[in-house]
């Protein structure tokens, strides 16, 4: 069967309902996903659409099976790249490779070892800016906690916050920038004219100077640090060579993009549901307590199993990168489907993730689910860190981020407001909309 055979959303009916996608996409979604079933086109006018997807196999085929034939969109190559420049998540083909074999290394989980004990000095920092038994935006310590958490274990060293919040404050105004350029294409001219892009890309050129003076800073001490700098500064090449100065800082901007926001809507939902389900908070309460501080930070990062499951739960529920997307470059078939080279995929992790048929009673909250003996069969359909070749890099990082920072949370604090529901904030990463919760200190 041609793809153009598939059942489509009409660009009348995407127009009609133009408010709503901008706001969330999520339900409009949900809506055809029932009425066409588990693959559609979604028209985008000018002859232009996009297929979707919450077909878990067709998913693996893509990123997986198949990934030689399709390659990341204009949105995370072009769009992204015009800001972050030609970084692992920004870039194609053999470039691609040849990055990915050269970085893979320093997210060993050996190497990650060195790294936990700096991870949870920075979020025991971070947490201390709680205030217990006052209601407070949770998100805003989370997002901070993230960033300075990607800081540290890439920098190390203390003296760089004044750098550090200059950095934080680009991305986070150019993120803006971004979502504004992909969810009101038709206004591209006007961003344009009236001076906005350049002025965004000027401020990616102080993102990049910042990033440049702390390698230049590092080179001159000469001092070895054990932190992913240092990693990447003695990384080679197959040839020998190592990596340029410019493609080096691409490479640090993409870990602060592409490392922080996702993890800090994962730890806000978390928070979330641990409000909302006070007897999941008492088991990590308990496992966290179980689990001595004398060790290092490493080692008690093998007691936190139902923490992890609960986590795992978490990013199933609301995966932070809910969707990705590839373009075709090459003919392929999927079970009869025909895919032209040209076809540009959407691939719906949020609604793999919530599929009836790949999860019983899909949309409750139970970390049971993630029980070892259950796991080889959940992988099938469980797709917060992606899949394939293009698999997030940073995965484990993230886990041992976020198992330390829940740890060391629940075992200072206990949440006690119930957030009467999750409204959920799709922009380029799927976060939650408020994060107002109050915290006890715990006895
Ligand atoms: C909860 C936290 C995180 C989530 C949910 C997440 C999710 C993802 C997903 C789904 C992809 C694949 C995208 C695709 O196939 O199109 C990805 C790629 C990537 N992630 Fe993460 N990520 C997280 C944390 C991190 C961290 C902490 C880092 C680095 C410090 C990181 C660095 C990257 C990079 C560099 C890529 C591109 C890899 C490549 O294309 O080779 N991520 N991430």
């Amino acid at each position: 069967m041609k793809t153009n055979k598939l059942p489509a959303v009409s660009f009348f009916k995407v127009l009609k309902n133009a408010k709503q996608i901008l706001k969330n996409p999520l339900p409009f979604h949900e809506g055809n996903f029932k009425r066409f079933g588990d693959t559609f086109r979604i028209q985008l006018g000018f002859g232009k659409e996009v297929l979707i997807t919450r077909d878990a196999e067709f998913a693996k085929h893509v990123l997986q099976k198949q990934h030689k034939k399709y390659f990341k969109s204009e949105l995370q190559t072009k769009d992204l790249g015009k800001y972050l420049g030609k970084g692992l998540l920004t870039i194609n083909g053999n470039s691609w490779l040849k990055q990915r074999r050269l970085i893979q290394p320093a997210f060993h989980k050996k190497k990650l070892e060195i790294l936990t004990d700096t991870i949870k000095g920075t979020v025991l920092e971070q947490l201390e800016r709680i205030q217990p038994n006052k209601e407070q935006d949770l998100y805003e310590i989370m997002n901070d906690l993230a960033f300075q958490v990607v800081a540290k274990a890439l920098f190390s060293t203390t003296d760089l916050q004044n750098e550090m919040r200059r950095l934080q404050e680009i991305t986070a105004v150019v993120q803006k920038m971004l979502i504004k350029e992909i969810r009101q294409p038709y206004k591209k001219w006007l961003f344009s004219i009236r001076g906005d892009v350049k002025k965004h890309l000027d401020l990616m050129i102080d993102a990049k100077k910042i990033i440049q003076d702390v390698i230049d800073r590092r080179i001159s001490e000469a001092e070895e640090k054990h932190d992913l700098l240092d990693m990447l500064l003695n990384a080679r090449y197959e040839d020998g060579s190592k990596m340029s100065q410019e493609q080096l800082i691409d490479e640090i901007l993409v870990f602060f993009i592409a490392g922080h926001e996702t993890t800090s809507n994962a730890l806000s939902f978390m928070l979330m549901l641990l409000g909302l389900h006070p007897e999941v908070q008492q088991k990590c309460y308990e496992e966290a307590l179980a689990v001595k501080d004398t060790s290092s930070a490493f080692e008690q990062l093998k007691g936190y199993n139902y923490i992890k499951k609960s986590i795992e739960e978490t990013l199933r529920l609301y995966p932070p990168a809910y969707f990705t997307d590839r373009l075709c470059i090459e003919d392929d078939e999927y079970k009869g489907i025909q895919v032209p080279k040209g076809t540009n995929l959407l691939i719906s992790f949020y609604e793999i993730h919530r599929h009836e048929e790949y999860w019983e009673q899909a949309n409750q909250f139970d970390p049971e689910r993630f029980n070892v003996s259950d796991k080889k069969q959940n992988s099938e359909y469980y797709f917060p860190f992606g899949a394939g070749p293009r698999m997030c890099i940073g995965n484990n990082f993230a886990m041992y981020e976020m198992m330390i920072t829940i740890a060391e949370l629940v075992k200072q604090y206990e949440i006690v407001s119930l957030p009467s529901q999750i409204e959920v904030e799709p922009l380029i990463t799927l976060g939650p909309k408020s994060v107002r919760l109050l915290c006890k200190v715990r006895k």
